[in-house]
């Protein structure tokens, strides 16, 4: 079994509530960093750790934390990324639905290390059955000394609050969030200034995902050293996955960084192996943006060693070959999935989900769309296939933020490795285009 630092206490009866969670350890970390430890100690520690940023970009949280701005007088702002909107991932819903208090306890150990006195959760609006969980967490925290004035007798004081979004994908890239809190349209900001240096209502302000948080309980408890002794190089600590498609067992999964993927999809601790005994045919190993790698590339990386599920590994050998850990929304497709399908269904997602700023990706995303709309209706021509590259080149690098590749790297990889599949849909089309022209003569 592998170590488990964030689910451990998860099927403990009760471990929603103040009481079982802090039986179990809860609260600790807020307790030694408060107590023992000055606010630039406990960043050290996450320095230490190795730990990286769980949201998707994977970039080291210590280093971040480091950034921003301590000599502004402005105050400083704490922001968690609950607006998981990624088609794949659904970790974060379900640590905070069952592990509310966790993230809490994240929260307020992080939000001590960065000076922030008031700190805020932005929760995606479909998920307001957790807000009202996390809202009681919250309220438990006060009630017992943990949130409010002089917490555990000390002089650190802080207030958090929970924000609902109104379920827009693009409130989860952290720019747009920030201007959604604010109360404005959630469109990205172009960037510098970065939210470190200008974030919240113009002050310093960190963003980190769910996860990224919640990981920093164990790393102050155990230490950021031992943490670092969990995975492989520089992807340190477990993660969670969250697996979902043909697979015998789908869920939410902590692994330690670093085991095959081929023991991820197979043994019985994890998904259980493909459905119905049918074959591998892809994986899309980090949510909805990242390339999805046939099953030929998964398993084997391009210098031919065992693939494993890190950073790393999973993108070596780059676009060509290699794909992305991403967020970790790990959706497996058997023998009997059409490529062609599966991007139209990402690719009508990119278009609704486009905040509409830049040109090449408010009309991209549609051309994308409509292209695949026509391969898989039967309207499709040859040149579409070609044409599909073309036009997610034509975003990728040129939009304020990262939805652009996000709309972009599915489509190219899909193409390059399943074009036989793209062809064939366009030349099923043009046959028919072909009867249809005979039967018009008649
Ligand atoms: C279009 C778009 C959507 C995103 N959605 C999320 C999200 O739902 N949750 C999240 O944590 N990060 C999301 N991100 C990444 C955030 O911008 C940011 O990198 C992250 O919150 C940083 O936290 P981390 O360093 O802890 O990963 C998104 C990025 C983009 C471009």
């Amino acid at each position: 079994m592998g170590k488990k630092l964030l689910l451990e206490h998860i099927n403990e009866p009760g471990i929603q509530s103040f009481e079982v969670y802090r039986k179990k350890g809860g609260y600790a970390s807020v307790e030694k960093a408060l107590k023992s430890m000055k606010p630039d100690e406990v960043t050290e520690e996450v320095k230490r750790s190795g730990l990286r940023g769980r949201g998707g970009a994977g970039f080291p949280t210590g280093m971040k934390w480091t950034f921003l701005d301590r000599r502004s007088e402005k105050p400083r702002y704490l922001v968690c990324n609950a607006d998981e909107s990624e088609p794949g991932t659904f970790k974060d819903r379900y640590l905070m639905e069952h592990l509310p208090h966790l993230l809490v306890e994240g929260m307020i150990t992080s939000s001590y290390a960065l000076g922030a006195k008031t700190s805020y959760i932005y929760i995606r609006g479909e998920y307001m059955y957790i807000v009202r969980i996390l809202e009681k967490a919250i309220e438990e925290a006060y009630a017992n000394g943990f949130l409010g004035k002089n917490i555990l007798g000390t002089d650190y004081s802080l207030d958090l609050y929970v924000h609902p979004g109104a379920g827009a994908y693009i409130c989860g890239e952290e720019t747009a969030l920030l201007e959604s809190l604010e109360g404005k349209r959630g469109n990205p900001r172009l960037k510098p200034p970065f939210p470190a240096i200008a974030g919240l209502y113009a002050c310093p302000t960190v963003v980190n995902n769910v996860e990224t948080i919640a990981a920093v309980v164990p790393i102050i408890n155990i230490g950021g050293d031992e943490y670092a002794k969990i995975g492989v190089g520089k992807s340190t600590g477990t993660k969670l996955i969250s697996a979902s498609g043909h697979i015998n067992k789908p869920g939410v999964y902590e692994i330690e960084l670093g085991i095959p993927v081929e023991e991820f999809i197979f043994s019985d601790e994890y998904c259980g192996g493909i459905w119905k005994d049918r074959r591998l045919k892809a994986v899309v190993a980090g949510g909805s943006s990242v390339p999805i790698l046939p099953a030929d590339l998964i398993f084997t990386t391009a210098k031919g060693e065992p693939r494993l599920m890190t950073y790393e590994s999973l993108a070596d050998g780059g676009f060509a070959t290699g794909t992305m850990l991403g967020s970790g929304g790990f959706i497996v497709m058997d023998e009997t999935a059409s490529i062609v399908e599966n991007l139209y269904t990402f690719s009508r997602f990119y278009h609704h989900e486009s905040c509409g700023q830049c040109s090449p990706c408010r009309e991209g995303t549609g051309w994308l769309e409509k292209i695949l709309h026509r391969l898989r209706e039967g309207h499709g021509k040859k040149e579409d296939v070609d044409l599909l590259v073309s036009v997610a080149k034509n975003i990728e690098g040129k939009t304020i933020c990262p939805l652009g590749e996000a709309a972009a790297w599915p489509v190219a990889s899909a193409v390059k490795h399943f074009r036989k599949e793209f062809e064939e849909a366009a030349a099923r089309l043009q046959l028919s285009a072909v009867q249809k022209a005979e039967l018009a003569t008649h």
